[in-house]
């Protein structure tokens, strides 16, 4: 209940600091709308936010306060997840960095914990707090902790298990800020005591997070007894998913995000999805809706740049995937369906084998999802009794209704399901105030009770038959008329009952037929269903079916009666069709007027032309690029004085060094991206080999030198996550001083998915090291990070923007950097040897204004599998960490508002080869992702401030 009413929350995720370019939220939060979904859930990253122990910061990018704005104009409400923990698969799993100096169990009792992240979260309780719909804002449910269902190693758990007393004084915090919405979480269902939560959520990834085999379903991954499972253990709360799975994230050399999109595409939406309407879910939330990006140092090792998640939304916002369009169908259903609130699954585990006798093939299986408030409606969600049939089963459908059983289609042909399908038919089913659908084997789509008449909207896959029945009202004149198109079949007319009998088309034709004076039905088959929107105005609940490709985000009535629609265009000729009011003649698109035409059934319907969906984007390798030496520590006289010294003799670490000192960076206060070490000693002349074991976290890269050469190198392997890099000592003379110097990627700090693992403190740096042939050499190490370590200098692209490298520090990848004396020289030509390079250039990108032009930065992978990584930074945000031995990421999109679409960007990225015969970078382009006419708010820029000299920088 939402204000005393039932509400159904039909919620995406979505990462507010994976978009850093702020502005375009509202414009995902629309996206998500039109589906006709009803809220957003977000998780905020303690991690990002306090970076430093009690240094909060809620600002830029990480302010919520422009989230809740762009929810309220659009009409969502807000799902806050506020940790303290997350996993998300960002670094620490949304943990801070300096926890991993805390010492003592974290997300449990201890005070250890508790000191540390009390700050952090009354801090964000007092931000949520205001903006809860009790207060007159969006927010409607609050998740504290994050699956806190199990612990590390279960049932060997190194902590007390479980913890309630945990989860309690957790939202006592909450509480004590003023959080009084419903909290929601795993376990500690309502009525269960110390650390009870209001309402008992869920989450489910059947398909699970391996997406290199896109079209296996192995068998039995379909949950079936859920809603049994829920009922049980939270007390009648109702069936809540708080993470549905729509998709995964892709990893390091292995597969991409768009493999997972296809694994968890559109046909696993039907089949899933639907199974999970069957459990009478009324909240549920698809993660991730639009995943966005790791950006700067993000991610975990788990995962790459990219955190577009195969997600209906992809990362550069584009709506090209056909699971955004499926999905709308299933939503928009469930919108116009009331009694789908008050549901219960009659046959808990549907299997018509085990007794159902709801249709009469064998292969099916049936839920029975009936409305036991209203008592009247029943949905008949229908799939293969083997979920991942490839199929093609013909059936019947026998089900019970107001007036007898019937057996569906009566006048003639059969129902039928093709594979991977599932079907929502529907008994006794309310169409506005005064029509009932007695049944539909053809799936609902919309309807909408305008001044003079009902329209029903029905789709099916091409070539279907189905058969819908109508118990109309009373009226002199009842006839079934087909006014457009030539999908109907036969008709029936008994006393108030009219059956109509239909094939869906196999062409995008729409037929429309007129059912007595107040029904008019829509049939359409399922590609052209994904054209249809219902855009409800600000003012009221009134609202309109539009048809329309690609996308409608909203349409309200002007106060002369004009109904301004706002929507999205990616092809130059659409004819556009309205079916509202009578009373409504005249349209704007886009703010201009159009000329509108009835059609021969009352709808209106306008030609909209747009502009050349064409742009023209410069050509990266022909730039005047600049360049630097980007490893000067490899020179003889560098001077690392301003380094921190790693002479941490102990450690609070619960892997106790096996050093002299604690090499580990996060213990100097090194959290991200590249970290570089620089060991000093003086030569007994009899040094062999140098041995480093190195820990990075998967996929991480390393690299060792002495003095100025490399000695030995680790390319990286998706699932390694530390390595030996041994090497052979050049001869060095007794007495002489020397430098290893050690450059480590840090791929993220892991996440603590079961509390008692502390694993976000699995250490990154320098395990162990050890000369052959040398007789004790004794090194004293420095180590450096992202200058300034927690105390991070941009406070605006935040604290994981940038890393170790020279070139970083000095913050050469901001805009406007003198780069006079530096070399010339870009990153196709490359470098001979091993080593990094820092390149910088600036060009002008002049889109068309009302374009809405995604772009991406692509790099071709070199076929000789050359071994370097490549960070890439735009107007000084980081926004790709490209490895080309290993992938799979090769395009790395970048919002408007960190491009500046309209004038000069800067473009800088390092290139770091492991080769010793060189590497270049080939292929480096920009590309259009889409071009689509946009009605889109303002994009503004993000503030990206320009260099100025770091005069602490070293
Ligand atoms: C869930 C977790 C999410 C995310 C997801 C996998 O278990 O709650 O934060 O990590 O797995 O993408």
């Amino acid at each position: 209940m939402v204000h005393g009413k039932r509400a159904m929350i039909m919620s995406g995720e979505m990462h507010p600091w994976r978009m850093p370019s702020t502005s375009l939220w509202i414009d995902v939060f629309e996206k998500i709308k039109a589906l006709g979904f009803t809220a957003v859930s977000f998780y905020v990253h303690w991690g990002l936010v306090e970076y430093a122990k009690d240094d909060i910061n809620f600002s830029g990018f990480l302010s919520l306060e422009p989230f809740f704005e762009a929810a309220r104009k659009t009409g969502l409400y807000l799902i806050a997840r506020p940790g303290p923990y997350i996993n998300a698969e960002t670094t620490g799993g949304g943990t801070p960095g300096w926890g991993t100096r805390v010492p003592g169990a974290w997300r449990t009792t201890n005070q250890t914990y508790f000191d540390a992240m009390e700050n952090y979260v009354r801090s964000v309780s007092r931000i949520l707090a205001k903006e809860q719909i009790t207060n007159g804002g969006v927010l409607v449910l609050v998740q504290p902790e994050n699956e806190y269902s199990y612990c590390f190693e279960s049932p060997n758990c190194h902590v007390p298990w479980p913890q309630p007393a945990y989860m309690e004084l957790l939202q006592n915090m909450m509480r004590e800020e003023g959080i009084v919405v419903p909290t929601i979480t795993s376990n500690y269902a309502p009525g269960s005591g110390v650390g009870e939560v209001d309402i008992r959520g869920y989450d489910n990834y059947p398909l699970s997070f391996i997406c290199n085999a896109t079209s296996t379903w192995p068998d039995n991954k379909l949950p079936t007894n859920f809603w049994e499972a829920n009922h049980n253990r939270s007390g009648g709360n109702p069936n809540s998913i708080m993470e549905m799975q729509a998709g995964a994230h892709g990893r390091w050399g292995w597969f991409t995000p768009d493999d997972c999109a296809t694994l968890t595409g559109s046909d696993f939406e039907r089949v899933f999805y639907k199974n999970y309407v069957s459990f009478s879910t009324t909240v549920l939330n698809l993660y991730m809706m639009y995943g966005g990006t790791n950006w700067g140092g993000i991610a975990s090792p788990a995962t790459i740049t990219s955190y577009d998640y195969g997600s209906p939304i992809r990362e550069n916002r584009l709506l090209t995937r056909e699971k955004y369009s499926e999905l709308k169908l299933l939503a928009q259903f469930l919108l116009v369906s009331p009694a789908y609130l008050t549901t219960k699954p009659l046959n808990q585990i549907p299997n018509t084998i085990n007794g159902s006798t709801f249709t009469n093939n064998l292969n099916l299986a049936t839920t029975q999802l009936a409305d036991v408030v209203g008592n009247k409606t029943v949905f008949w969600v229908v799939r293969h009794n083997a979920y991942n049939s490839l199929e093609k089963s013909v059936y019947r459908l026998r089900v019970p209704t107001s007036k007898g059983t019937v057996e569906v289609p009566v006048l003639g042909g059969d129902l039928s399901l093709s594979g991977r399908d599932s079907k929502i038919h529907v008994s006794d089913y309310s169409i506005g105030s005064d029509t009932t659908a007695l049944y539909s084997s053809g799936e609902i789509l919309t309807w909408k009770q305008f001044s003079s008449k009902t329209v029903l909207v029905i789709h099916g896959f091409p070539g279907e038959t189905h058969e819908t029945a109508f118990i109309v009202p009373d009226q002199p004149k009842l006839e079934v008329k087909q006014i457009a198109g030539s999908a109907l079949r036969n008709s029936t007319i008994t006393s108030d009952i009219v059956t109509i009998n239909y094939q869906i088309p196999a062409t995008s034709s729409q037929t429309v037929i007129s059912i007595g004076l107040k029904l008019q039905v829509v049939i359409v088959n399922r590609n052209t269903a994904f054209d249809f929107w219902t855009p409800s105005w600000n003012s009221g609940n009134s609202s309109a079916i539009v048809k329309s490709p690609y996308l409608i985000r909203s349409a309200d009535l002007s106060n002369a009666g004009v109904l301004m629609i706002r929507g999205d265009l990616n092809q130059t000729k659409v004819e556009v069709e309205v079916f509202a009011d009578d009373d409504i003649n005249s349209v704007s698109f886009n703010g201009k007027n159009v000329d509108v035409r009835r059609s021969g059934y009352g709808s209106l319907k306008f030609d909209m032309t747009s502009s050349d969906l064409k742009v023209e984007l410069p050509n990266l390798e022909k730039l005047d690029w600049k360049y630097i030496d980007g490893l000067p520590e490899l020179r003889r006289d560098f001077d690392d004085s301003k380094w921190t010294s790693a002479n941490k003799t102990d450690s609070n670490n619960p892997r106790k060094p096996t050093t002299p000192t604690s090499l580990y960076s996060s213990d100097y206060g090194y959290h991200t991206n590249n970290i570089l070490w620089r060991g000093h000693f003086i030569a007994t002349g009899t040094e062999t080999n140098f041995t480093a074991e190195i820990q990075g976290g998967s996929a991480f890269s390393a690299a060792v030198y002495i003095d100025d050469k490399q000695i030995s190198y680790f390319g990286g392997i998706y699932n390694v996550a530390a390595a030996n890099l041994t090497g052979v000592v050049p001869a060095l003379e007794k007495g002489s001083k020397h430098v290893i110097t050690v450059l480590q990627d840090h791929m993220g700090l892991e996440q603590n998915y079961g509390p008692g693992g502390d694993l976000h403190k699995v250490p990154r740096g320098i395990l162990n090291y050890r000369f052959e042939g040398g007789n004790g050499t004794n090194v004293t190490w420095k180590v450096t990070g992202n200058l300034g370590g927690e105390h991070y200098l941009d406070r605006v692209r935040g604290p994981l923007n940038e890393g170790g490298l020279y070139a970083e520090r000095q913050g050469f990848h901001q805009p406007s950097v003198d780069t006079s004396s530096w070399s010339k020289g870009g990153p196709a030509e490359g470098l001979k040897e091993a080593g990094v390079r820092f390149y910088y250039t600036t060009f002008n990108l002049d889109v068309p204004r009302g374009l809405d032009v995604p772009i991406s930065i692509n790099i071709k992978n070199s076929t000789v599998p050359t071994t370097y990584r490549a960070l890439i930074y735009v107007n000084g945000w980081q926004f790709g960490k490209y490895v080309n031995n290993m992938g799979p990421q090769t395009s790395f999109p970048v919002p408007e508002g960190i491009f500046n679409h309209h004038g000069t960007n800067t473009l800088a990225l390092s290139l770091w080869n492991m080769e010793s015969n060189g590497a270049k970078v080939e292929g480096l382009s920009l590309k259009a992702d889409g071009v689509v006419e946009t009605s889109m708010w303002e994009v503004e820029m993000m503030p990206s401030p320009i260099w100025t000299k770091r005069e602490q920088a070293y």
